[in-house]
């Protein structure tokens, strides 16, 4: 793999080429489904959004997809192959990350090696200081807070960590399960930033997000998850402005801007 830009994958090119695909994913935790049939499509280079319900089963499919769990029947094809039965050891080699929900730095040790740890498989030192050299301009903070131990980070600090730590095997798809969740709405702003400098690196993202205004706007596609099944598919902007997604995810500000559609229609009306 390479670090160079392909600038169709960095445009998001709603042409681009299909770097993943579930095919009727079924899958679980013990004997019952989560996952009934779960059929997704990411394009390379894309960002695509991922929202539902909690419990809905969108953790379980980024799961489904690194190998944390492996699916009871259908296909998780990367690029046409057949990944789903491979360990997330063998998925980390082909370039799938996996950014889980709960914060996963390692809190007593340094920023700096907590970005290493990301490059745990590798050996090639001068590859692993050319990473490092790499994603350090990308997320500034790795250098900056250096040699701070990353529990003394603020929740947005530890979140670019964890970004710039994902980056160290150079994927291809990224995993971000809830990346925004419990940040202060300046941190928020800095994640959706790096999320999309990420694409624009060439990455293609595949994100959860129970802020999904925020998450929709990024994002080149997006889907409904509804348990355990994709209920909606669309653009990030089709999904912005569907009456029904507003009405059930997008909360108070979908109000809002609903509520003001209805008063610019009233005014409409009575002139
Ligand atoms: N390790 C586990 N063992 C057993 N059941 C689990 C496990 N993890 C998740 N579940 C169950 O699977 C279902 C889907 O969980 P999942 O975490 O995928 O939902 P989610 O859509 O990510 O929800 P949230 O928005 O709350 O993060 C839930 O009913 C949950 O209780
Ligand atoms: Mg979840």
């Amino acid at each position: 793999m390479t670090l160079n830009l392909n600038s169709q994958q960095a445009s998001g090119d709603p042409a681009a080429t299909t770097i993943l695909a579930l095919t009727g994913v079924t899958a679980g935790y013990g004997a019952g489904l989560i996952l009934k049939g779960v059929e997704l499509t990411v394009g390379t280079g894309h960002i695509v959004c991922l929202i539902g319900p909690n419990g809905a089963g969108k953790s379980t499919v980024l799961k489904t997809i690194s190998g944390l769990l492996h699916p009871k029947s259908g296909q998780v094809l990367l690029r046409g192959e057949d990944i789903s039965r491979l360990s997330s050891r063998e998925r980390l080699n082909r370039g799938v990350v996996h950014v889980p929900q709960d914060r996963s730095l390692f809190p007593s040790m340094s920023v700096w090696e907590n970005v290493l740890m990301g490059a745990f498989i590798l050996s090639n030192q001068a590859l692993i200081r050319e990473r490092m050299e790499r994603v350090a301009e990308l997320f500034p903070i790795v250098t900056q807070r250096r040699s701070a131990a990353a529990g003394s980070l603020s929740g947005g600090e530890q979140k670019q960590v964890e970004l710039a730590r994902s980056l160290m095997l150079d994927p291809a798809l990224i995993l971000l399960d809830e990346p925004s969740i419990g940040l202060d709405p300046k941190a928020r702003k800095s994640v959706f930033a790096s999320i999309t400098a990420l694409a624009e690196d060439g990455r293609t993202v595949l994100l959860v997000e129970q802020n999904a205004r925020s998450g929709l706007a990024v994002s080149h596609r997006a889907a409904v998850l509804e348990a355990g099944r994709v209920a909606l598919t669309g653009t990030g902007e089709e999904l912005l402005n569907d009456p029904e997604v507003a009405r059930l995810y997008l909360g108070a500000s979908a109000r809002g801007t609903m509520s003001a559609a209805v008063t610019a229609s009233q005014k409409a009306a009575e002139a």
